[in-house]
């Protein structure tokens, strides 16, 4: 089945999950009702039952004639359909990208840690800007709907220093309906902190995080930016002392928008949980990477992803999870 993300009518259920979910609650269903998809505590199936869909733990096993999903034990996606009814497309296609990512947050938060979602917006050769770093729009409107989804379903954004210089992101959520995560800028040197004219520093009610080196956190920081010394070798963070403290504040889910730096320094921490990549059918033929890490000899080892797809708008959107989940051997 092709999985289309464009249609939001069922948004504002998937809103709903990310209260629940965050409330503790665990055993939801979501019901088709005549104002639109609603995501309530869980009932016992009646003879509604092919317009409802539960979430289940993975080991559990489908109870009655409901349309059920499940998160596989690897964490990627997969359904079940005991009644083989048909259902609703656009309910389908976000429960296929979005909640696993619900799922995965709320899983990771049990166990003390943070759900790191990465998300890369490149074309067919790998780029996510020219050589000049211009890069606005490689990707398209179904894709900006697609980034302010996330940005509501998570508790923070976070991007480095060089896209704030490059793009200056408002990193709020303008295009869908949702809260407006936490907003989290990686800047091992500082540098960020000189950059007070940025969108992301000017916003009403501006609460910005600055993850910097310890060593470099005496710099005056604009008003509204709280400055979070981190532990680092020079200026390079550590990535797990940052989350620990960003933990701390509230902050356990995370949409890492990039730039190519900031990625690949989480990509080589292992702590990204979860890769979306947007592929434009576009080529650049040189520009910046979307990833770059250290080089291997064998192909064998690089990183090992499961993968789901979905389409935006013409364009493709891959859900790509590590084989190895971060935090455990
Ligand atoms: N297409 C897309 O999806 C997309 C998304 C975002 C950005 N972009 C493009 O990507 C380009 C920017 O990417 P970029 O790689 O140049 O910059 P970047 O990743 O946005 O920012 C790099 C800076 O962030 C800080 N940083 C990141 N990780 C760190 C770590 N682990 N420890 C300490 N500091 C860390 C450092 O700041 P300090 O120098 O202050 O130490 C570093 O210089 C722009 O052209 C932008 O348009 C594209």
């Amino acid at each position: 089945m092709v999985c289309e993300l464009g249609d939001d009518s069922a948004w504002p259920a998937f809103v709903e999950a990310r209260a629940r979910l965050a409330a503790g609650e665990a055993d939801l269903q979501f019901h088709r009702t005549p104002n639109g998809w609603r995501c309530v505590p869980a009932e016992p199936p009646g003879a509604d039952a092919a317009e409802r869909f539960c979430l289940l733990p993975p080991s559990s096993a489908p109870t009655g004639p409901c349309t059920v999903w499940a998160p596989t034990a690897a964490g990627a996606p997969g359904f079940v359909h005991p009644t083989g009814r048909p259902v609703d497309a656009a309910f389908l296609g976000m429960a296929r990208v979005y909640l696993p990512v619900l799922l995965g947050a709320a899983a990771a938060r049990r166990r003390g840690r943070t759900f790191v979602a990465g998300h890369v917006t490149q074309t067919l050769d790998g780029r996510i800007a020219c050589p000049n770093g211009q890069s606005q729009w490689i990707g398209n409107a179904a894709d900006l709907r697609h980034a302010h989804r996330m940005r509501a379903l998570l508790d923070g954004v976070l991007v480095g220093a060089g896209t704030v210089r490059t793009d200056d992101p408002r990193l709020d959520v303008r295009h869908v309906h949702g809260p407006n995560p936490r907003r989290i800028v990686f800047s091992g040197s500082g540098s960020v902190l000189c950059s007070d004219g940025r969108h992301v520093f000017r916003a009403p009610g501006c609460d910005v995080v600055v993850a910097a080196a310890a060593a470099a956190t005496a710099a005056a920081a604009p008003a509204g930016a709280h400055v979070l010394p981190v532990r680092a070798h020079g200026t390079c963070l550590d990535i797990g002392h940052a989350l620990s403290l960003l933990r701390e504040r509230g902050v356990h889910s995370i949409y890492l928008e990039g730039g190519s730096a900031t990625l690949s320094s989480f990509l080589r921490a292992r702590a990204v949980d979860l890769l979306q990549v947007h592929i434009a059918g576009l080529v650049l033929g040189a520009g910046v990477p979307s990833i770059s890490l250290p080089p291997v000899e064998h192909v064998r080892d690089g990183l090992q992803f499961a993968m789901d797809h979905a389409m935006l708008d013409g364009h493709v959107l891959l859900s790509c999870w590590p084989e190895r989940v971060p935090g455990e051997p």
